[in-house]
């Protein structure tokens, strides 16, 4: 079992990887690879769909009015969101603000699935339909489901995962930010709960390396084996800040 400051530093070291990922198209079009941000040792992580204009120029998730209500959401919790992890399915815009197509959701999955190992949250908000249909492998809409907690195994752990509407959605539609509102009242007594039970480990996890490799998941979830970016970052990589990656 590897300490939060092991796997604070493995995070960095897959973040480092990801910048330099050129696995699908979407890295020709990109300003920054969005990796996520937040707070590396959450209880809480949410994820949403694929980084916009602001997000591709910043290199951060949420920074654009979807992510301005989604921390109004998280105040009105007594929540902020250096107590939480920020991360989406795809790590680069798609151009237009078009959906991601589901090769390119096939080939980023991996660095999703690297973050909720190394970070272990307890808790998953996904945020709309494509994080949600993925994290649970199954294509049942948010519509249906947001608001109903389950406890999901996703790779080696069992977390309890809470579908919520994208911010995004609820932006112009009065009656979605309700909805939404109201499932996000939910999330301090869901959080409250603690980790779910936990499946039996597979196997020991050996080295460092193993960590941030996908395992097989119990349920529902591909974690096909990581595709390795051609080329590295940059010729020479320097030392990532915690202040570039976000982290708390
Ligand atoms: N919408 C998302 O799904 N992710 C972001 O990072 C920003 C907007």
């Amino acid at each position: 079992m590897s300490t939060a400051t092991e796997r604070r530093e493995l995070l960095k070291a897959v973040y480092l990887e990801a910048r330099g990922c050129v696995a699908c198209q979407l890295s020709e079009t990109r300003t920054n690879v969005v990796f996520g941000s937040g707070n590396a040792d959450a209880e809480l992580m949410f994820v949403g769909e694929a980084p916009g204009a602001n997000e591709d120029l910043q290199g951060l998730p949420f920074v654009g009015a979807a992510g301005k209500l989604l921390d109004k959401l998280l105040d009105e919790i007594g929540m902020q969101r250096n107590d939480v992890f920020i991360a989406n399915t795809l790590k680069c815009r798609p151009p237009d603000n078009r959906n991601p197509y589901p090769h390119e959701l096939d080939s980023c999955q991996h660095w999703l699935f690297s973050q909720l190992e190394l970070i272990q949250p307890t808790m998953v908000c996904t945020l709309g339909n494509f994080a949600t249909k993925l994290l649970r492998g199954d294509p049942t809409g948010i519509s249906k489901i947001h608001g109903q907690p389950e406890v999901r195994t996703i790779g080696p752990r069992a977390v309890r995962l809470y579908p919520l509407y994208h911010p995004a959605a609820a932006l112009y539609t009065p009656s979605t930010l309700e909805m939404l509102r109201a499932d996000f009242l939910r999330i301090p007594e869901i959080l409250k709960l603690g980790a779910p039970p936990q499946p039996e480990p597979p196997e020991q996890i050996a080295d460092t390396e193993s960590a941030t490799r996908g395992e097989k998941p119990t349920v529902g979830v591909d974690m096909s084996p990581r595709v390795e970016p051609a080329a590295p970052a940059e010729p020479e990589t320097p030392a990532v800040s915690e202040q570039q990656l976000g982290l708390f």
